[in-house]
């Protein structure tokens, strides 16, 4: 069904625009009002509410992840639903609502294309304007001749807010990487995107220790947390696990080892899982329980894929950290 109709979304005091056919997500965070998201294509749940009135359509919204029940109940992902009439909603979780860096459509150029480990690209593009954003959140690369976009998060700091770095894994046959970012994409590209999205943010209130634990390119977001608390507390405990299968998949090794020259609170602690090295060898979350008998008042920040955000959960909880200052980001195959 194609709308042609605008119709207001409110959520307690804020009312937005949503316009025909927009998400009730997009039209929040274009509107500069924060609701809670991660994968932004249907697959998590983060973003579920109630509809208090109104109608939504529920659009291509899965059953996996909003059930027929919830429909009848008057549950909707908001990164789905598109309001049928003037709708007011209420967000499910109680969580303070997050600094909001109002989405937007972006358009840059591509500045620097490098390989940088087996089947993996540092891609830069330069912005025609800055984008606000928080360290660890992502923009969604819209994939040209296509309808699709393919979401990677930012491994710059936010406070170089004009060229925008992401490191990109080679998928075989996938139509992002092996049809475009590893295949014809150049220097001088013009490339579309919208952001910045995503709740997977550094904790800008706390400058205590932090540990950070990436699998393979899970390391992008995290280097941009470590670089942002880095810069605001120079001598910050931030202890940086990175873990790969083998050498070949590791990068920016030398800037590592040089911002532990600089930082005296920085470790960083690359792991490999399927080769032996003179280096830690091993899955990267045995090698955090190794190193650690309690990390009580240390925050943790895990990406990667799914298997090891959750073992790395369950590991910062063995030695005891709040589960409140546990942020994480999984990787979710595009829809
Ligand atoms: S399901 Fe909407 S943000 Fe993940």
């Amino acid at each position: 069904m194609t709308r042609t109709e605008t119709h207001t979304v409110s959520v307690g005091t804020d009312t937005v625009q949503c316009g025909p056919d927009q998400a009730i997500l997009d039209a929040f965070l274009r509107g500069g009002v924060w609701m809670p998201n991660s994968c932004n294509q249907g697959t998590c749940g983060t973003c579920k509410l109630r509809v208090v009135s109104g109608s939504v359509d529920h659009r291509r919204s899965p059953d996996s992840t909003l059930s027929a029940a919830e429909r009848d109940a008057g549950f909707a992902l908001a990164c789905q639903a598109a309001p049928c009439g003037d709708t007011v909603v209420e967000r499910l979780d109680s969580a303070p609502a997050a600094t909001v860096h109002a989405l937007r459509d972006l358009v840059g150029t591509v500045s620097g294309i490098e390989n940088i480990a087996r089947d993996t690209r540092r891609l830069l593009v330069t912005l025609d304007s800055p984008l606000e954003f928080s360290a660890g959140q992502y923009v969604e690369l819209r994939v040209p001749g296509s309808d699709q976009g393919r979401q990677y998060s930012m491994a710059n700091s936010p406070s170089e807010s004009k060229v925008l770095e992401f490191h990109i894994r080679r998928q075989p046959g996938g139509l992002a990487t092996d049809n475009w970012i590893f295949g014809p994409l150049s220097v001088g590209d013009r490339v579309d995107m919208v952001g910045p999205l995503g709740d997977f943010c550094l904790d800008t209130d706390d400058d205590g220790p932090m540990i950070l634990l990436g699998g393979g390119t899970g390391l992008a977001p995290l280097k941009s947390i470590a670089a942002q608390a880095l810069r605001a507390t120079p001598d910050r405990t931030v202890h940086l696990y990175h873990g790969v299968r083998e050498e070949a998949d590791l990068y920016d090794v030398d800037l590592f080892q040089e911002w532990e020259r600089a930082h005296p609170g920085f470790r960083y602690r690359p792991c490999l899982s399927d080769q032996t090295w003179p280096g830690r060898t091993g899955y990267v979350t045995d090698a955090f329980v190794d190193d650690f008998d309690s990390c009580r008042g240390y925050s943790g920040y895990l990406c990667g894929p799914p298997a090891m955000v959750d073992a790395g959960v369950k590991a910062f909880k063995r030695r005891r950290m709040a589960p409140r200052r546990i942020f994480r980001e999984k990787f979710t195959p595009a829809v």
